[in-house]
């Protein structure tokens, strides 16, 4: 395993929209372990692939509440209810934290590292933060969806 350089706004990286994983392999797992080391080494609570300069499909959460590292490969939202309104950071962006309106609730549907499909709800932290790391897979980062009236300057 090894850590990964973050990258940070302004790359162009960020922006792209990455690839559906196809291959379930050995570059995969080291990709996943090592964005789930450079993860704990942040203490974030996610990290997408594309955070990491590789455009695939991929994230890992960890929310710190002893239920470990959720690896998830070409997520997909199912379904969303109800709303939050929080501070909202990211690694990308280290110190910059804005209030984001997120679901309440979300239903994802992906693949865990061995290609097995499986569906996960989240609510509160997990349910924000399964949408800020799918947000990346599709180049969109957090202070896109920050409300232009409570945008700082
Ligand atoms: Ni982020």
């Amino acid at each position: 395993m090894a850590l990964r350089e973050i990258l940070k706004f302004g790359d162009e990286a960020l922006r792209k929209k990455c690839r559906v994983v196809t291959a379930f392999d050995k570059k995969l797992w080291e990709l996943l372990d090592d964005m789930a080391q450079t993860l704990h080494g942040e203490q974030g609570v996610g990290l997408a692939a594309p955070q990491v300069g590789i455009l695939k499909r991929a994230v890992v959460i960890d929310l710190l509440d002893g239920k470990g590292v959720h690896e998830l490969i070409n997520p997909v939202i199912l379904s969303q209810e109800g709303s939050q309104t929080g501070n909202e950071g990211c690694l990308s962006a280290p110190g910059e934290w804005c209030e984001v309106e997120r679901p309440a609730k979300v239903t994802v549907k992906a693949f865990d590292r061995n290609g097995e499909e499986f569906t996960i709800t989240g609510e509160g932290l997990m349910a924000r933060a399964l949408c800020h790391e799918i947000d990346h897979l599709d180049g969109i980062l957090f202070i896109d969806r920050v409300k232009p009236d409570i945008a700082p300057r």
